[in-house]
């Protein structure tokens, strides 16, 4: 997915940049080419009168928001990739959900109809923008616009023989027509200059810089409401880490009410299925969200903040683990007054067409932390070093084995168990399950109304459990058998080059991939073999994206996977680990991949 092959990118910069010293003020020496006159007829012309609203209300009014990603975002247009054209129901059930503002991504690198020196954006797109716009504000959804992949072609500074003042015309030219586009919109609309500028040098920095200092110019000269509008402006990366707080230096003039923005996928590895890291919420892993949160708060004592994306996939994350982070996450954002918008892709959180939350409990999660409720959680390890990873958020049942009382762990965090569910249906207490403390007992009678030895794996339930306060819980039941594959061997050779190998595959469990441990016939890791200083859960395991991958009917194995196979001349294993997780467990697929 284009938008994990950026935040990968972000990642490897922060992690080999340097710490740089910092001056207050970066003095800006670009001037517009062609400098237009501010549009005093549009200012006086705009209809309605402006409510002025600081950067600190904007963001307080317009948290929690929701990212409409992979749409007005997607190159070449929207549509080009899994989301579909934005329909105004989409952000019926956005509302209805609770968030209270849309940051609207949107790409401009294929809308020119012009180049040097005019760089016309074709008026139906900024048409499309501006209806969009109108569409999420008519529902009293506040609106963070902004360039979005534009960051990663014509407007990368960073760039070998980037041409600077191309860029900096350009993107003035840019702002400009978008500016004056939506001069006239309310103060419920926001603007951002670019989505996670690129580049990691102090050059790259002072670039920003100057790109941040134009698109200020160009709202000033776009008229309109746009000199009193509120901005947020970013570092390099837009991260969070500290090593790039230095590297965003303020503009010594800045008109506009702002906040400070940086995205949030935090860690890594959690984050996107890399080295198996499936555990999360040791007190180390909340300690590190605290400490990079803190840390840029720290930085911007006197300026508003928003986690501008943040998310921890259901695509990529197990379940209790994903609720932990996200209460976790939003916990901390909230006590240090940083508001947050939930990056979605289309696949993984609101299903657009069926207005259905593909994770409900992570959305009521998010609702009532921000209002500040204390959440019950279902419990899962932490232990990084654990051989099993437990979690309360399954009942996981193996065909074969005997239906048995099964007590699940809960963090109730002060709260009560209120009520549990199946489709409205309340469960008896007593008779289908017992409180104990923080447990919860469901007897076997219970659970045999849904698995057996012999009964269709599957997910087979839905319980929701209410507690006295915060977000409900929920436990699905699934039965599981190891899934089948249309082959469990394949010769690298043959496969074309540049494609990846896609494996057929019948799931008999929990549609996903939990890790996948790729070991050549030496028994060595092919893959970053530094794994081995990882506990045993994590060891010789690969990445998604980079290695392997899988949706919903395939396994895949990446090309570039394939490539390494047949370079090492050995033939490879490639260990797909299933839900749930356990060393010795078995629930796991061995494919051989021969050069
Ligand atoms: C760089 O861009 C400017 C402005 O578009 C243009 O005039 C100039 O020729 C370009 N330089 C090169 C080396 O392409
Ligand atoms: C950001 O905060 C850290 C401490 O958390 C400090 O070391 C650093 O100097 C700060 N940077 C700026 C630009 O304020
Ligand atoms: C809860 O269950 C765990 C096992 O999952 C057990 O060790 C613990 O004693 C139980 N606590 C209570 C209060 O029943
Ligand atoms: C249980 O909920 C999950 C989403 O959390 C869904 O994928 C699954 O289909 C549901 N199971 C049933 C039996 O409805
Ligand atoms: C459980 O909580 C949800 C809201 O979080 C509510 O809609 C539902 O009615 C509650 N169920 C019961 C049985 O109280
Ligand atoms: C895959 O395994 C089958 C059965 O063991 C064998 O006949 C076939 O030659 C193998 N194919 C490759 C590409 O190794
Ligand atoms: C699957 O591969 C792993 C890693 O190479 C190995 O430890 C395990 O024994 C293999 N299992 C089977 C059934 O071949």
């Amino acid at each position: 997915m284009r938008f994990i092959f950026i935040v990968v990118l972000a990642v490897l910069v922060r992690a080999t940049i340097a710490r740089v010293s910092t001056s207050n003020v970066v003095d800006v020496t670009w001037k517009p080419v062609r400098r237009n006159t501010p549009q005093k007829q549009c200012r006086d012309a705009c209809p309605g009168t402006w409510t002025a609203l600081s950067a600190a209300e904007w963001v307080k009014v317009a948290n929690p928001g929701w990212n409409v990603g992979n749409t007005l975002d997607a190159v070449p247009d929207e549509g080009s990739w899994n989301a579909p054209k934005l329909q105004e129901a989409t952000l019926d059930d956005v509302k209805k959900a609770g968030f209270k503002a849309i940051r609207l991504p949107v790409t401009y690198t294929d809308h020119f109809t012009s180049s040097s020196p005019d760089w016309i954006i074709d008026s139906a797109w900024l048409q499309r923008v501006s209806d969009v716009v109108d569409m999420a504000t008519s529902r009293g959804l506040h609106v963070l616009t902004n360039m979005h992949h534009d960051s990663w072609g014509w407007a990368d500074t960073s760039q070998p023989n980037a041409n600077i003042t191309m860029i900096q015309e350009k993107f003035y030219r840019s702002w400009l027509q978008i500016g004056k586009k939506l001069a006239c919109k309310s103060s419920m609309v926001a603007f951002e200059p670019l989505n996670e500028p690129a580049g990691s040098s102090e050059a790259d920095a002072a670039n920003l810089m100057k790109l941040n200092e134009i698109f200020l110019q160009a709202l000033t000269d776009s008229g309109g409401f746009n000199s009193k509008r509120v901005v947020t402006l970013s570092g390099l990366g837009m991260s969070s880490t500290n090593s790039y707080a230095p590297m965003f230096v303020r503009p010594k003039h800045i008109p506009n009410p702002w906040a400070f923005q940086y995205h949030y996928y935090s860690p890594y590895d959690f984050d996107f299925q890399a080295w198996g890291k499936t555990i999360w919420g040791s007190e180390a892993d909340k300690a590190a969200v605290v400490s990079d949160l803190s840390a840029v708060r720290g930085n911007f004592t006197d300026i508003p903040i928003i986690m501008g994306e943040y998310s921890a996939s259901q695509l990529n994350c197990e379940a209790a683990a994903r609720w932990k982070w996200y209460d976790h996450v939003v916990r901390t954002a909230t006590s240090l007054d940083i508001g947050s918008f939930l990056w979605d892709n289309g696949l993984d959180n609101l299903q657009r067409e069926a207005g259905i939350w593909r994770d409900q409990i992570a959305v009521d999660i998010i609702m009532s932390t921000v209002k500040g409720q204390t959440n019950s959680l279902a419990d899962s390890t932490t232990d990084p070093n654990a051989l099993k990873q437990e979690t309360s958020a399954y009942i996981f049942h193996r065909v074969g084995e005997d239906v048995v009382d099964t007590s699940l762990p809960f963090l109730l965090n002060g709260n009560t168990f209120a009520s549990l569910t199946i489709g409205g249906t309340a469960l008896k207490a007593g008779e289908d399950y017992s409180i104990s403390g923080s447990n919860l007992t469901f007897h076997q009678s219970f659970l045999e109304q849904y698995i057996s030895p012999a009964a269709t794996p599957g997910s087979k339930t839905n319980i929701t459990i209410n507690f006295s306060s915060g977000a409900p819980s929920q436990v699905e039941i699934i039965q599981w058998d190891l899934p089948t594959l249309a082959q469990y061997n394949a010769s690298a050779s043959v496969v074309p080059s540049g494609s990846d190998l896609l494996i057929p595959i019948v799931w008999k469990g929990l549609h996903q991939v939990a890790a996948v441990k790729i070991t050549d016939s030496d028994g060595k890791y092919l893959f970053d073999d530094w794994t081995m200083w990882l506990p045993e859960l994590q060891k010789g395991r690969g990445t998604k994206g980079s290695q392997w991958s899988f949706d919903f009917d395939h396994l895949t194995i990446t090309s570039s996977a394939l490539q390494t196979v047949e370079a090492s001349g050995k033939t490879a294993t490639f260990m797909f680990e299933f839900y749930p997780r356990a060393v010795g467990h078995g629930n796991y697929l061995n494919f051989t991949v021969t050069p």
